[in-house]
């Protein structure tokens, strides 16, 4: 069976490895694969934020990079998300594929290529890994004691098993890790635990699975950490704590049902998801090099002692990226990375993020309340991201001070005044520079050196601060200089003074180009820059004279309010009146209803509602009830739903919502959020996105994470007890 594929060749390749001194270094930046199971949200941005202004720093640098990434798409977090939406996983890793690269692409994160971890090239690398590390006997199989529910007749790997954690004792952690104290384990570890599906208390079952010798690699991954000069401190405490505390095998194989690759060999055995998740960067570089360079490109990054790998990756997953990986790495033979910038978790508004707490934002959620301003929020957290594992919080009040005072009065008004002030007076024409005017910009060599330098230690918070500095030393020279007094008395010299002035604005917009993609591009262009796709540091100082410039509009406003979480509610909620209903000929518990909603087109609307176990029909009709009125429409046996009535339901007893002093057409909303602003809304919001919402009870009204849904003449009764869940 010795089929010597042309990859794995490749990958060894003679060309891949041979130390070629002329060759420009290869450096490949790595940014960690989202799970399929769910949208991008702002903690995840962080990260591809962080890596896309990385990469575009070291592009414009004259550096030969790549930036991979790709969807992981593989084990449990998407199997339990594809059987909450009952459909298959491979339909959902399908959505959530072009959904986050749309998401990637609002953002102006640029990677060179997003592939996915269900892909022919990483089922080739993965069993790569499994057949070398496997013939260097660095896996071997072992009985081992799992988790097994007997009413569900399953395996409860990961996150289909839930319990205490038995290093912290922390409630409600999956059974792989802890999401309190990043401990990894194994599930029958778990204390109390019990099925995700069904809630029944597992029994133990034994199973042979394959295990990885992470242990044997403990002196070697000392080292390896030991003499990285790149590494943060504090991430190599951690590591060498591990360590230190001596490292366990790793199983790496899972029984089926199970979504990914099948073990070689094996009926109903597949890799676990974390093996086939990092070999997905190769299976993206491989991917890349296919479509972009040639056939032996992949070994140039992975094989070659002229390359460089980057991975920027999250605090949660420190375990993985600095023990299991460079293990494997070092088992077959492939170059380990040469950086790891690890980075803290978002908070908002000081909280963690969560849907209970209703903070919880979406990247399309944050477009829709910050007036589609991504370029605010790259900006946001490049004010705040160093190279360090400490918390980022997003605060509306600080965003809105750092947003209006540095890049709308500082960065843009010196842009605009300058370059407008060249449109009116000199017919957008630059003049020359005197000797004066050179002198000046020779001094601001420095400061452009700076940011550079601060760019290359992942610093961004230092490099927002030069570029802030150069645009105060920009308008104060513009501001000392009164052009709009000069033009008067000496036309020449304002001229000169202008075009100085927009020489800093040119080396202000490069300098700002790996925060700011778009607006410095747009600046650029207006100063006559064409190939935006050439530009380098190198034009850093490179004097512009003579030339004709474009016409400056206004790019960015200042935000006039503090954003606020309120106003993020996507449900389109109505107050409606039961006309007509009728018992579904298909399905005994469901009725069809017509309700008016008192507004829109059509005004009377058909809903499917399972309420006859609960309800009689007289008791229903004439009833006020609150309609989600821009939910995809379903079809429930054959019948079309075109919204949802919210209802309580606590486990024994469901109760219709019902507004006691509103009328049909009443918008429903949380309290403290703008009504005209959700009336507004557009966007069709699938089931699962309305269920995210969390509607509960509390105190007889239904609660939106701590504001109480109202109309604007009530708060909404509701007759249940407390948790009871509205949907
Ligand atoms: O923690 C996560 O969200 C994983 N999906 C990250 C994988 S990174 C890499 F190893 F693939
Ligand atoms: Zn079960």
């Amino acid at each position: 069976m010795a089929k010597e594929s042309k990859q794995q060749q490749n990958l060894f390749s003679e060309k891949g490895s041979s130390k070629n001194v002329q060759q420009k270094e290869k450096i490949l930046v790595t940014a960690a694969l989202p799970y399929a199971n769910g949208p991008i949200h702002l903690g995840h941005l962080v990260e591809y934020v962080q890596a896309d202004m990385f990469v575009r720093f070291l592009k414009l640098s004259g550096k030969d990079v790549v930036f991979v990434c790709a969807d992981d798409t593989h084990g449990t977090p998407v199997e339990i998300a594809a059987a909450k939406e009952k459909i298959p996983p491979e339909q959902l890793i399908a959505k959530y594929y072009d959904d986050h690269k749309e998401d990637f692409a609002s953002f102006f994160i640029d990677f060179d290529v997003y592939h996915s971890t269900n892909s022919p090239e990483n089922k080739f690398y993965s069993d790569f890994f499994f057949e070398k590390l496997t013939e260097k006997k660095l896996i071997y199989q072992r009985l081992v004691e799992l988790t097994y529910c007997e009413s569900c007749k399953r395996y409860l790997p990961d996150r289909y098993v839930k319990g205490k954690c038995p290093k912290c004792n922390a409630e409600d952690q999956y059974g792989d890790q802890c999401e309190k104290c990043n401990a990894t384990y194994q599930p029958v570890d778990l204390v109390e635990p019990h099925c995700s599906i069904c809630g029944a208390a597992p029994v133990r079952k034994q199973s042979l699975h394959y295990f990885f010798r992470l242990g044997s690699f403990s002196q070697q991954l000392q080292q390896w950490l030991e003499s990285n000069s790149s590494v943060q401190q504090d991430v190599k405490n951690f590591v060498a704590e591990w360590i230190k505390n001596g490292l366990q095998d790793w199983d790496i194989s899972r029984d089926g049902p199970y979504f990914g690759f099948r073990i070689p060999g094996e009926l109903n055995k597949y890799y676990y998801v974390w093996l086939d998740a990092p070999i997905g960067y190769i299976a993206a570089t491989e991917k890349y090099s296919k479509e972009n360079l040639n056939q032996t490109a992949t070994a140039a990054y992975w094989h070659s002692e002229n390359a460089k790998i980057i991975h920027f990756i999250g605090k949660d997953i420190i375990y993985f990226h600095f023990l299991f990986w460079p293990a494997m790495l070092m088992g077959v033979g492939l170059n380990l990375p040469a950086d790891l910038a690890v980075h803290g978790h978002l908070t908002i508004n000081g909280e963690k993020m969560s849907k209970s707490r209703g903070n919880f934002l979406t990247a399309k959620d944050y477009l829709a309340v910050a007036d589609h301003r991504p370029e605010f929020l790259r900006f946001y957290y490049a004010s705040h991201l160093v190279k360090a594992i400490s918390d980022i919080n997003l605060d509306f009040e600080d965003f809105k001070t750092i947003i209006n005072s540095d890049l709308v009065s500082n960065i843009a008004n010196f842009v605009h005044r300058t370059l407008v002030f060249i449109n009116n007076n000199f017919d957008s024409r630059l003049g020359d520079l005197g000797d004066d005017e050179k002198f000046f910009l020779q001094q601001l060599q420095p400061k452009y050196k700076a940011v550079i330098e601060h760019y290359s230690e992942y610093n961004f918070k230092e490099a927002v601060r030069g570029l802030l500095e150069i645009s105060s030393i920009g308008n104060r020279y513009f501001q000392d200089n009164q052009p709009w007094q000069l033009v008067k008395t000496d036309k020449k010299k304002c001229h000169r003074v202008v075009t100085a002035a927009a020489n800093i604005v040119k080396d202000l917009a490069l300098l700002s180009l790996p925060v700011l993609p778009k607006y410095s591009e747009k600046v650029l262009r207006l100063l006559g820059t064409d190939d935006i796709e050439k530009l380098s540091f190198d034009s850093l100082g490179r004097r512009l004279a003579g030339s004709k410039i474009g016409r400056s509009g206004i790019v960015f406003a200042p935000i006039e309010e503090t954003i606020s979480l309120a106003k993020v509610f996507p449900a389109v909620l109505r107050v409606g009146i039961i006309d007509e209903i009728t018992e579904h000929p298909d399905a005994d518990k469901l009725y069809v209803l017509k309700v008016d909603i008192g507004t829109g087109k059509p005004k009377v609307i058909q809903l499917v509602a399972g309420l006859r176990p609960y309800y009689k029909k007289d008791e229903l009709l004439g009833k006020k009830i609150i309609v989600a009125s821009n939910l995809k429409h379903a079809k429930l046996r054959g019948f079309e739903s075109q919204g949802m009535l919210l209802a309580a339901d606590d486990g024994k007893r469901v109760t219709v919502v019902s507004p006691q002093d509103s009328a049909p057409g009443d918008l429903v909303f949380p309290e403290g959020s703008d009504p005209e602003k959700i009336a507004g809304n557009r966007k069709q919001l699938a089931i699962d996105e309305f269920y995210r919402l969390n509607l509960r009870v509390r105190d007889e009204k239904v609660m939106y994470g701590a504001k109480p849904l109202k109309t604007s003449t009530e708060i909404i009764p509701v007759d249940a007890a407390d948790d009871a869940v509205v949907r």
